[in-house]
């Protein structure tokens, strides 16, 4: 057993497909994960945040064809396009990982012929069902039938059917293992999850899975180290990614370093491969599993999960440039964030939330009294003594922040920021600091209002918590630290405009309607 390093926070986000560019449903996981991780370096955490892109397997290989390119030049290329939306996004991911990557090539056979040698993986027939759009294969009871034909019931697009000689992984081996963790332990977030997958084991019980594809059926795989006529199955590869991301299989010290405290945020989509598929191939490989798999719900519009085969896709550029940069996107998402309802998205929605919230309480806020310093104080404001009420108001709100996001309710957090902010348009409204000759006292209860509300926000809207910072001249620190009449003297150079408000044109005009 591993030596628990709590000061250590290892996150990861699902490697994407890098078939199309990302759009709102990726976006939603990275942010959340951006700032799990933002969060716990302020907080002074040691964070390795990875991310990545799956670059295998035939949904890769066939757009790829259908581009006209190799795919090993297709997937560079969408590399450096993740890339670019995660920096457009102010994703503060500490390594990029790539399937096609050589160090994780070898981690990934390493795995597979261990497993081999433990007698786990072995040759048999497989004939069944495949998506393809999911990489993965389908039993009955699993499927849909549309018009008598099998059908993916998550692409509502009609499965392949396969025969051919595998390479399986004794998955059924693992059952009283993963009923114990998912039944006795606190591995999956929510505990809904752990239930779900429970119950599906013990109701349809356990089969062995493929772990292989034949070469001349998917070439665009990483080889089977002991049989050239295989390549790795694409979900074998992709979850390795979170080993070889932090050192599998030579860098042992970092692995258990990193590996005694992993995050896995994903989708509900793959919550099968993240939990029985995961912690057996895990198992195989006698390691435990991660700390916490943290699974969230989709987001939809008109009813369907948003995605490219459903076509209601949202565009990052569209948010980003209807939400004023990275900032508001990044508010919004983490704001509507759910791990168990989905969430149904319209412009109309998030107009209202960023109007609100972003644009009237905080930035208004911000803005008013960033104004109000430089006329009545000259931009110099002097330390004073805060009301015992309001000093105690905000230690409430600090401390239900960090309890919410040490819990992953990130939602419920930026509430608790935004508590502070809405206190203090309360306060400036009711002390009316225009109307007096040396509004410093307001001024600097104000001022430091705003600050707590700042710094709590700052993993969520890491630019323009910088911004203000600068501005009226005080330091993003550790939130466990916030002390009011914590500075000495504020000096506010400027009154920035943080969020502009959007202009809200029609109502009930729903996304992806055209
Ligand atoms: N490559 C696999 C993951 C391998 S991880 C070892 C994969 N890739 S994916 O590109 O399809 O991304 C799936 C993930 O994207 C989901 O689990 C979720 O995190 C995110 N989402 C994509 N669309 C989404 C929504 N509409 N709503 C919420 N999340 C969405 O699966």
């Amino acid at each position: 057993m591993m030596a628990v390093e709590m000061n250590v926070f290892y996150v990861t986000t699902p490697i994407y497909y890098p078939n199309a560019p990302p759009h709102i449903g990726h976006a939603y996981t990275s942010v959340f994960a951006d700032v799990l991780a933002r969060f716990n370096r302020l907080i002074g955490n040691n964070v390795f945040f990875l991310t990545g892109n799956d670059e295998h397997g035939l949904k890769i290989q066939r757009v790829a064809e259908k581009a006209g390119k190799h795919p090993k030049e297709f997937v560079d290329e969408m590399a450096s396009v993740y890339r670019e939306y995660w920096r457009t996004l102010g994703i503060s991911y500490d390594h990029f990982i790539r399937t096609t990557d050589p160090y994780h090539e070898k981690a990934v056979k390493e795995a597979f012929s261990y497993i081999h040698g433990k007698g786990l993986i072995y040759k048999a027939k497989y004939s069944g069902m495949y998506c393809v759009d999911c990489e993965k294969y389908y039993s009955p009871g699993e499927y849909i039938e549309v018009d008598g034909k099998p059908h993916c019931p998550i692409h509502n697009k009609p499965l392949e059917y396969l025969e051919e000689e595998t390479y399986y992984f004794k998955l059924s081996e693992f059952k009283d293992y993963l009923l114990d963790i998912l039944e006795n332990k606190d591995v999956v977030y929510p505990q809904q999850y752990a239930r779900e997958v429970a119950s599906k084991i013990r109701n349809e019980g356990l089969r062995d899975v493929s772990v292989a594809r034949p070469v001349e059926r998917v070439g665009w795989g990483i080889p089977v180290p002991f049989d050239d006529k295989y390549v790795i199955y694409v979900w074998f590869d992709a979850l390795m990614n979170y080993l070889s991301g932090v050192g599998y299989p030579d860098d042992k010290e970092r692995l258990q370093l990193y590996w005694s405290n992993a995050h896995h945020v994903i989708g509900k989509d793959i919550l099968w491969f993240h939990t029985a598929v995961w912690f057996s191939i895990l198992k195989a490989l006698d390691l435990p599993p991660p700390r916490r798999v943290i699974v969230h719900s989709y987001l939809i519009n008109r009813g369907l999960k948003i995605g490219k085969s459903a076509g209601n896709v949202i565009s990052i550029e569209e948010l980003v440039s209807r939400y004023n940069g990275s900032d508001g996107v990044r508010y919004l998402l983490a704001r509507i964030f759910n791990t168990d309802k989905d969430s149904e998205v319209s412009f109309e929605l998030l107009d209202s939330i960023y109007n609100s919230e972003l644009a009237d309480t905080y930035g208004n806020l911000a803005r008013r009294v960033g104004t109000l310093s430089m006329k009545k104080m000259n931009g110099k404001v002097y330390r004073r003594s805060v009301d015992k009420a309001v000093a105690d108001l905000v230690a409430t709100h600090v401390g239900a922040y960090i309890d919410s996001m040490k819990n992953y309710e990130v939602s419920k957090a930026l509430e608790h920021a935004m508590e502070i902010a809405r206190y203090a348009n309360q306060y400036v409204n009711e002390s009316k600091p225009w109307e007096k000759p040396n509004p410093s006292k307001e001024l600097y209860t104000l001022l430091e209002l705003i600050r707590a509300a700042t710094i709590l926000l700052h993993p969520v809207i890491p630019s323009a918590s910088l911004k203000l910072a600068s501005s009226f001249g005080f330091e993003i620190e550790n939130p466990l630290n916030i002390r009011l009449e914590g500075v000495e003297r504020y000096t506010v150079v400027e009154a920035p405009i943080l969020f502009r408000k959007v202009q809200v044109e029609r109502q009930g005009v729903g996304v992806g309607t055209t």
